[in-house]
């Protein structure tokens, strides 16, 4: 087994959006806090030119890259974003409200390393508007999921989930705005675990290494 981190320096967190960002503060600010304990974030990644979340990264004194798709094929992009991500070191790749499915290759470059945030509990409701999905169904509790990402839809496995209820008058405004509360929590719990659990299993390997 390979270590996906090297333990001598803080884990370097690269975040890709395509709008508003509000997760993506959430990790930053974590990772400021301390919640998120030994990382940075290295790198903000928006598919989109005009996605607010890219002044809030500025504000916080973080690199902002746009990468657009611009008449490209979908490999043609995600590979310059892998490129971008690997010219700085990332170990650990945070979706947040990033519009894209990524391709085999980006995958297949950093697998077991990138996570993803969703609004549902999934497997329920994957895909596009997940609140609205919600409100649909008539479910009486939904919530927000943290997983790797994996060549599955929103499929991959699951790291922690958080159950948010749903009111008999909500609109999909007042669901999603709850829901997102709660993936303001999660999400820097999630990265937290994933970080801890990568540096567990990168100091056995080095262990191993030495017997
Ligand atoms: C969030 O609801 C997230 O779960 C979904 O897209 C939305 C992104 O919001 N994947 P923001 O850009 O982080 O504010």
């Amino acid at each position: 087994m390979t270590s996906v981190v090297n333990t001598a320096r803080r884990a370097r967190l690269g975040i890709l959006i395509s709008g508003r960002g509000s997760n993506m503060v959430a990790l930053a600010d974590a990772v400021h806090g301390g919640r998120i304990p030994n990382a940075e974030v290295s790198v903000v990644v928006s598919d989109q030119a005009n996605a607010a979340g890219l002044a809030k990264a500025k504000e916080r004194g973080i690199e902002t890259l746009v990468i657009e798709r611009r008449g490209r094929t979908h490999e043609e992009h995600d590979q310059e974003i892998v490129e971008a991500l690997r010219a700085r070191k990332i170990d650990l790749v945070c979706l947040a409200g990033y519009m894209r499915i990524l391709s085999r290759g980006f995958i297949d470059a950093y697998r077991g390393r990138v996570l993803n945030i969703h609004p549902s509990l999934l497997p329920s409701f994957p895909g596009l508007d997940a609140q609205k999905q919600a409100l649909e169904h008539g479910v009486k509790w939904t919530g927000c999921t943290v997983h790797f990402v994996d060549e599955t839809l929103d499929g991959g496995p699951i790291i922690l989930q958080r159950v948010v209820p749903v009111h008999p008058d909500d609109t999909v405004e007042s669901l999603a705005a709850r829901i997102l509360e709660e993936e303001h929590q999660l999400y820097p719990e999630a990265v937290a675990l994933v970080l801890e659990n990568i540096l567990e299993l990168s100091a056995a390997t080095t262990d191993d290494r030495r017997v």
